[in-house]
C-alpha cells in the first residue's frame, strides 16, 4: 500500500508502518487520518473496547480511525518523532514536524496519558525512548516510576 509520499511496510519498531518515499520538508501534511465519525456515546463505548484508533475532533465528534481505508492508522508512536497528529478544522492530518529523509520511517507521539501505561511498552529504538507509549509530558515520570501510583 503506498500513497505519493509514504509506502507502508514491515517496521522495525511493530507491525507495520510507514515510511516516506521521498524527502518530505518540514510542515508538510504527509496523510489525512480518515475514519469513521462517531458520537461521544459510541466513542465512549468504543473506547472501553480498547479502540487505539480515536481521536477527538469536535466538541460532538470523535473520529474511530481502525477502518481498512484509513492506512494512517498504521503510523507507529515514538518517543523522538518526526511527525504529529494536526487537527484542523475538523480533519486530522499527520504533519512532518522537521524534514524526513527518503526510507526514514514517520512517526509520531500517540500522547497516550499514564493510564494502563506499563501494557504500552515502548520499542521506538529512539535513544531517549522514555520506555512506554505516553505523552512527551509523561517521560520523565515514567523513567522514574517509583513516583507512580
Ligand atoms: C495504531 S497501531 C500502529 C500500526 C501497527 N504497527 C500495526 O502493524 O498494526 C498501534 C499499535 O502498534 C504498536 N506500536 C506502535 N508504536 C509502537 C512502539 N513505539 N513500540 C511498540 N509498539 C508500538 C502497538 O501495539 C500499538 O498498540
Ligand atoms: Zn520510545
Amino acid at each position: 500500500m503506498e500513497t505519493d509520499l509514504v509506502v507502508f511496510k514491515d517496521s522495525p519498531i511493530h507491525g507495520k508502518g510507514g515510511f516516506a518515499r521521498s524527502t518530505i520538508g518540514k510542515d508538510t501534511r504527509i496523510i489525512e487520518y480518515v475514519g469513521e465519525r462517531i458520537s461521544k456515546a459510541e466513542s465512549l463505548r468504543r473506547c472501553e473496547g480498547n479502540n487505539e484508533y480515536i481521536f477527538a475532533v469536535s466538541p460532538e465528534q470523535d473520529l474511530d480511525g481502525n477502518v481498512a481505508w484509513n492506512p494512517a492508522r498504521l503510523i507507529n508512536h515514538s518517543c523522538s518523532p518526526n511527525s504529529e497528529a494536526r487537527i484542523e478544522g475538523e480533519r486530522i492530518w499527520i504533519v512532518a514536524s522537521c524534514e524526513i529523509r527518503p526510507g526514514e520511517e514517520i512517526t509520531f507521539n500517540y500522547g497516550y496519558d499514564l493510564e494502563d501505561y506499563k501494557d504500552y511498552p515502548c520499542r521506538c529504538g529512539s535513544p531517549d525512548c522514555a520506555g512506554y507509549i505516553v505523552a512527551e509530558e509523561f517521560f520523565e515520570r515514567v523513567r522514574n516510576r517509583p513516583s507512580l501510583p
